[in-house]
């Protein structure tokens, strides 16, 4: 009995079976061989007809038996095959939660071929990307023992596979071919589809005797692409959209470093400042990358205020507001907008805009209000002098806990000290 037969399902399906043909067949056949037993034998005088009852009776048995025996087996069977579904569901729905959470296309392909090995028990899979150019496709991602050798040895055939499925969008196979060079191996090439033309194809090789892929591993493994070819596609378009911003991002800072003339660079040196200080306080990785934007960005407002009133504070303490506003409207950088909005609040409530006080204002707001300070102090600008590090230190001490979140202040300090925070001139 198999593994997966022995699951609570399995074992109520073959009771419910083996208890109904009981009460519907053995349980009768023994009340009538009882009832011939003590009602018909003894009035039948006739030997050879006594004989023949008992033959009767026997016979009637062993047909009983012999179906049940039939059933039995076809209730394995039954069993088998829904355990292999349910199986290969399972592998499906995992591998959808996987390809669904793919960073970028090699995870996606790992993926595809992990799943792809396990769902056709293969002897060795390959995941081809689409050539650039022209180029035929090349190997991404590949798995089983000896599946290099493999792929060598069978190379010719694979390409002309790949070189069909790759023109017409269709999967191939090839089945075994007992005398032939091909030998005993069955092989399938799926497309992974694109909007117009595959964006590439997957390879599962066996090698053992038990004939080509059945269609029901087909099926699964052609689910199974899909589901990897949407997530190649998506991670293709996240790509294109994290280029997209990372080069928004270098123009916006670029425009609001040429518009604040006197705070060259400010926004990069904010950011590695305050890089350091979010990898000391362990902030996980999603929140690094808003605090590395926001940092980029945190006087973004300015952009709107005239370069004729950037000396003016009260023009100027509308920067953050304005700047949330602008960020409220790109999707993307909706969550950076409270952290702008609120760079200028102080710990004790009596910064600006809103007043708001201690964990009220954003983590990431706490950590760049300190950087910003750290970074306006330090630096020189047409304006004023740069003060030295001691002086610069000893006014963020001053401010702990009335301006600047104090524990912020003590991570700051501290990297400070051991010198992985240190002034830069950029
Ligand atoms: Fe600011």
């Amino acid at each position: 009995m198999s593994k997966n037969r022995n699951s609570i399902f399995s074992q109520k399906l073959d009771r419910i079976v083996y208890i109904t043909y009981f009460l519907g067949a053995i349980v009768p056949l023994i009340a009538l061989a009882v009832l011939a037993n003590e009602f018909v034998l003894p009035e039948v005088t006739d030997r050879l007809a006594w004989l023949g009852l008992v033959a009767l009776v026997f016979s009637v048995g062993s047909l009983s038996l012999a179906c049940f025996l039939a059933l039995r087996r076809t209730v394995h069977r039954t069993l088998d095959r829904m355990n292999s579904d349910n199986r290969r569901l399972t592998v499906l729905l995992e591998a959808s939660g996987r390809l669904s959470n793919a960073a970028h296309e090699a995870e996606a392909a790992a993926t595809l071929v992990r799943c792809a090995f396990e769902l056709a028990d293969a002897t060795a899979v390959f995941a081809f990307a689409k050539g650039s150019d022209g180029k035929p496709p090349t190997l991404i991602e590949s798995l089983g023992d000896g599946s290099d050798e493999l792929l060598r040895r069978i190379s010719s055939s694979i390409d002309e596979m790949l070189n069909l499925v790759m023109s017409q969008g269709q999967p191939a196979m090839r089945g075994p071919e007992k005398g032939r060079s091909w030998g005993e191996t069955a092989a399938v090439v799926i497309p992974l589809a694109g909007d117009e033309a595959p964006i590439g194809a997957i390879a599962v090789i066996r090698t053992d005797s038990d004939g080509p892929l059945d269609s029901t591993r087909i099926d699964a493994l052609s689910t199974l692409a899909a589901l990897a070819s949407v997530s190649m596609r998506n991670s293709d378009l996240r790509d294109s959209q994290r280029n997209f911003f990372s080069h928004m991002t270098e123009l916006l800072v670029n425009a609001l470093d040429s518009h604040l003339q006197h705070q060259n660079g400010h926004g990069s040196r904010v950011a590695q400042y305050a890089n350091r200080v979010g990898r000391e306080l362990q902030l996980d990785e999603k929140q690094l990358q808003r605090l590395h934007f926001a940092s980029l960005l945190h006087d973004i407002g300015m952009l709107r205020i005239d370069r004729a009133l950037l000396l003016n504070a009260t023009a100027c303490e509308k920067h953050p507001t304005i700047g949330a506003r602008m960020l409220e409207q790109i999707r993307l950088w909706q969550d950076l907008a409270p952290i702008v909005l609120h760079h200028h609040e102080h710990f004790d409530g009596r910064g600006y805009p809103q007043g708001i006080a201690g964990d009220e204002i954003p983590l990431e707001a706490r950590i760049i209000a300190v950087c910003e300070a750290f970074d306006v102090m330090v630096s020189s600008s047409s304006y004023k002098v740069a003060s030295e590090l001691p002086d610069a230190v000893q006014e963020i001490n001053d401010c702990k806990g009335t301006q600047f979140d104090p524990h912020v202040v003590e991570t700051f300090l501290d990297l400070v000290e051991r010198g992985v925070i240190e002034v830069m001139s950029i």
